[in-house]
């Protein structure tokens, strides 16, 4: 369907040329004076300085060409040449009539359809998920179902990190703890033991020991580094022992994703990438894009209108061992090969911004994307605590992503004491509602801005919180469950239509315009807004009229309609944004 702003600005458009002006200054925007009207062209100012004529004539000849327009209740030109506009109720009634019986309440889908890559996992294997990655799997796991919902083919990535420095400093520690296993005879050669020498939780505490005792001890850095580059260069033992990291921690990782609701496509890995490198090397140097410096395979990056600094990016180390930015852009040319996507998406953190510009810039540079292909890195900020600080245990530790989630569902469950259920379900409406309030309160900020885990305000049933908005959908349920199955009218009635009737019908109208919104600017934050919104204006009208004992049953119908939508819609909606609503809470 075209949307209401749309129909507004082909009818000035027309109006404009109507009246002797060009097409270009009838754009038309959502009014910033509610209060005066619904939607304003300011067109007529500009138009002023071509024509040589005063603004406020230009509005009034345009405004006079829309006379006895129906569609409007408002046209009229306001000092010094604002064209002020609003839509009858009569005409948003039945425009909303109209989206209840199109697909996607009448959204046009994106008409350009794309294939994506969103990568937004990036937990590493042999290390528990902890608070640093909720950020990326709860916006990620938005963005990809918000480009989905616009129609395109998006392909989520768990890309984790199973290559590196932590494998080889796992490796490093269990040498120094069982000496004699099999995986460290470099003169073994029958078959490794199937099953793995160390349990989930023994890994989750070697690596973060290992990792502290390399940073005080070179040789033991040295060592790892060594195991690193062997394990890279294939020698089995490490491979096989490798090969048991990933399978006991993907396990856990998984069940953990599950738990948050987080749905990879596909759980790539680093490792998968490593077969691309070396033709990608060889293409590099061959085609002198790569050349050496100080000993390592660099990639220069720098542009003549750089106004920072642009270190090279590199891609061999000087002992010839690949790196992160190797694995990048190996990943890349995979990601090429299987998908060739329009665009790749990274949600990592803002951290890494530097570090993504040089990788964009090596990949266009060297033609390992096309020229047109868009790469896009958003970068969110952190979560932290009331203290600023990042959020960490009482005792100073790492969260695991685990507790924060019992945290915010224990918060929830002790709000809902009172309720009369029995146990199992509570805690499963504890569990859905803990994860919106989770969710919509990282969701609900701009991704790049840090913000306060505020446990208090993310689970309150007031105000731009996730338990709001599914408060107002139990609501709107328990308001349909009420009225049986009443159908709903098919038309709307030409009655009288209130202010807080009318407001719920116009953002109800405007949920395309969100959606579009939302999808440009790959901001899971607008469809929050949309839904704050929607959610608001919902109690409005339902604090202003007695739904339930309405006794105009034409108008009872009407409403029944305008019930279901607002609750189909905010189901889209939160489902987009990766969360449920019970039927009570
Ligand atoms: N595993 C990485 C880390 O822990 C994050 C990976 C982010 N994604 C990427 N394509 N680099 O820092």
């Amino acid at each position: 369907m075209k949307k209401i702003i749309s129909i507004i600005a082909d009818k000035m458009s027309a109006a404009f040329v109507a009246a002797g002006y060009e097409e270009k200054f009838a754009s038309v925007t959502v009014s910033n004076r509610p209060d005066l009207c619904q939607y304003q062209c300011n067109g007529a100012m500009a138009a002023a300085k071509q024509y040589h004529k005063a603004p406020i004539m230009i509005a009034n000849e345009v405004v006079a060409k829309l006379a006895g327009e129906e569609m409007f209740s408002l046209c009229e030109a306001a000092a010094p040449g604002f064209i002020n506009v609003s839509v009858s109720e009569r005409f948003l009634a039945g425009y909303v009539f109209e989206m209840k019986d199109a697909p996607k309440f009448g959204l046009e889908e994106a008409a350009e359809k794309q294939t994506i890559v969103v990568d937004y996992g990036g937990a590493n294997v042999a290390k528990p998920l902890h608070v640093g990655h909720m950020r990326p799997a709860v916006i990620g796991e938005a963005v990809k179902r918000i480009l989905r919902y616009m129609g395109h083919e998006v392909i989520g990535d768990a890309h984790l990190g199973d290559w590196g420095t932590p494998i080889g400093l796992i490796i490093t520690e269990l040498k120094v703890r069982k000496p004699d296993l099999v995986y460290f005879d470099p003169d073994y050669t029958g078959e490794y033991p199937k099953e793995a020498p160390f349990s989930v939780s023994e890994l989750e505490e070697i690596y973060p020991y290992a990792s502290k005792w390399s940073k005080e001890h070179d040789d033991y850095r040295e060592e790892s580094r060594k195991a690193i580059l062997e394990l890279q260069q294939g020698r089995r033992g490490y491979m096989a022992l490798w090969e048991h990291i990933m399978r006991v921690s993907m396990e856990d990782l998984r069940k953990n994703y599950d738990n948050l609701g987080t749905v990879f496509d596909v759980w790539g890995k680093e490792s998968d990438a490593q077969k691309y490198i070396p033709d990608m090397i060889k293409d590099m140097k061959d085609n002198g894009y790569a050349h050496i410096s100080e000993g390592a395979l660099v990639v220069d990056v720098k542009e003549e209108t750089d106004t920072k600094e642009m270190p090279p990016c590199m891609i061999l180390k000087s002992d010839g061992a690949t790196l992160y930015n190797t694995t990048d852009l190996a990943t890349i040319v995979e990601r090429m090969t299987l998908y060739n996507p329009d665009r790749i998406i990274y949600i990592v953190d803002k951290r890494q911004s530097l570090y993504f510009e040089q990788i964009f810039r090596c990949a266009k540079k060297t033609g390992i994307v096309k020229p047109e292909t868009d790469l896009v890195h958003i970068g969110f900020g952190t979560m932290t605590g009331k203290d600023g600080k990042p959020f960490k245990t009482r005792d100073g530790g790492v969260m695991r992503l685990s507790m924060l989630i019992d945290l915010i569902v224990d918060e929830v469950r002790t709000k809902m004491a009172d309720r009369e259920m029995p146990e199992e379900e509570r805690d499963r409406i504890a569990k859905q509602i803990g994860l919106a309030a989770l969710k919509y309160g990282d969701l609900s900020n701009q991704s790049t801005k840090d913000y306060i885990f505020d446990i208090e305000r993310f689970t309150s049933f007031e105000g731009n919180t996730g338990p709001y908005i599914l408060y107002t959908m139990v609501r709107i349920k328990s308001i349909l469950s009420k009225l049986g199955d009443a159908a709903g009218a098919a038309k709307p009635s030409a009655r009288e239509i209130g202010a807080d009737e009318r407001e719920l019908l116009l953002t109800i109208a405007r949920f395309a315009d969100s959606m579009e919104k939302a999808a440009a600017e790959l901001s899971p934050m607008k469809i929050c807004q949309y839904i704050y919104e929607l959610a608001d204006r919902f109690n409005g009208f339902y604090h202003a009229n007695k739904i339930l004992t309405e006794p105009d049953e034409i108008k009872k119908a009407e409403w029944i309609v305008l019930c279901r939508m607002t609750l189909n819609i905010l189901n889209d909606c939160i489902s987009m944004l990766a969360f449920e609503a019970p039927d009570k809470m």
